[in-house]
């Protein structure tokens, strides 16, 4: 959570406490992006607050980016309260000690040793015009891939916008398979068709998007890549627009859950003077959409069981797929059964699964090996 968010919708309606009651671990293992790129610059401290902790963010001597935590060791100070960046450290404000990227002490004025003490943090990716995370008890063993149209230039600069929900980010990324809400939200005259694959800690769905415009049907075709719990990549194609939009949903602490989206619209090709107005249609229709998503995200509960209609079996192969970052042995694997509309009216949940296991080659592709952490 950057703490400068542009939106609050956590007021109005007395909220029930199970709105916040979830079975699961508040953090799931993996990548998370907690700032673009150009939101650190060499000589900045940022004070960033995600996984219910105080964070700085700064660059080390080398231009790489650190994110650790922002409490002293020696004494409590905030870094990111009156800290600043010398030669490729953080400073504390208060006495002076200086942290290296790696969080390591390296002076500490009047100490006639440096302490040997260091601020805890995480491994740090940075890539595609962001800066990633990793959340977990061991060292990264997969990757986010680059997103190509961060650094293409038929794409335009990213439409960027940031709101907070009182609930948990499986919950958010539940939301690209909950085939109905398509209709009621995003204006789609029936739910789309989606296809469910999955390769590890990378899962993708594919669907179509009708959407009637001025009495005209408009067909489109999306692909939403989903790289471990906190990094989706949703690639929407038509006749008249082509967008990708980049979800990247972040656990504040264990009642707030941050998304950022990123969406990058594809430059008109015989017509690119008309980007600045698609993207401000589009800006007032997406967004739109998304903050009605919020506000029904800070009220609802979290149905271990949900009645699920056939077509909505994608909830509960999603569910299948996210509990690999949690701890093994939580008793949190979903048995949310799909029912059959005459057992979804008698609540009998009986039924079973229907997702593939089977990678597309795309997805495949996408996958790469581990290479070690910070
Ligand atoms: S509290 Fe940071 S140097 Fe003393
Ligand atoms: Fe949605």
């Amino acid at each position: 959570m950057r703490l400068c968010c542009s939106h609050d919708n956590l007021v109005g309606l007395p909220r029930d406490p199970r709105a916040d009651e979830y079975p699961m671990p508040t953090v799931p293992y993996g990548w998370y992006a907690v700032l673009r790129s150009a939101e650190l610059r060499p000589d900045r401290v940022v004070s960033l607050h995600y996984f219910g902790r105080a964070l700085v963010a700064f660059r080390g001597a080398d231009g790489q980016a650190a994110v650790r935590d922002a409490h002293c060791p020696h004494y409590g100070a905030h870094l990111g309260v009156g800290g600043k960046v010398v030669d490729g450290t953080v400073e504390c404000p208060f006495h002076g000690w200086r942290f290296a990227a790696d969080g390591r002490c390296v002076n500490a004025p009047f100490a006639v040793r440096t302490p040997k003490v260091s601020l805890g943090g995480f491994p740090v990716r940075e890539h595609s015009g962001l800066i990633f995370v990793h959340t977990g008890p061991v060292a990264p063993s997969w990757e986010v891939p680059e997103i190509p149209e961060a650094g293409s230039r038929d794409f335009a600069e990213p439409i960027d916008d940031t709101c907070r929900a009182r609930i948990h980010i499986q919950e958010m990324r539940e939301n690209i398979v909950d085939e109905s809400h398509f209709h009621f939200i995003h204006g789609q005259s029936e739910p789309p068709v989606q296809d469910w694959r999955t390769d590890g800690p990378f899962a993708e769905v594919r669907g179509r998007i009708s959407r009637r415009v001025l009495g005209w049907d408009i067909n489109n075709t999306f692909d939403a890549v989903m790289y471990g719990p906190g990094v989706m990549v949703v690639r929407t194609h038509g006749p008249v627009l082509s967008v990708t939009a980049v979800a990247l949903s972040t656990p504040v602490d264990d009642r707030t859950s941050e998304l950022r989206m990123l969406y990058y619209l594809r430059k008109p090709a015989r017509a690119p003077f008309l980007t600045p107005a698609l993207k401000l249609v589009f800006r007032a229709e997406a967004l739109g959409e998304v903050h009605e998503e919020v506000r029904i995200w800070d009220y609802k509960i979290h149905q271990p069981r949900p009645v699920l209609l056939p077509h909505e079996k994608g909830i509960k192969a999603l569910r299948r797929w996210y509990a690999q970052f949690y701890p093994s042995g939580l008793p949190i694997a979903p048995s949310s059964d799909v029912a059959s509309p005459a057992e979804a009216e008698t609540s009998d949940r009986t039924g079973g699964g229907g997702d593939s296991t089977a990678p597309s080659q795309d997805v495949r592709q996408r996958r790469r090996e581990p290479t070690g952490s910070n």
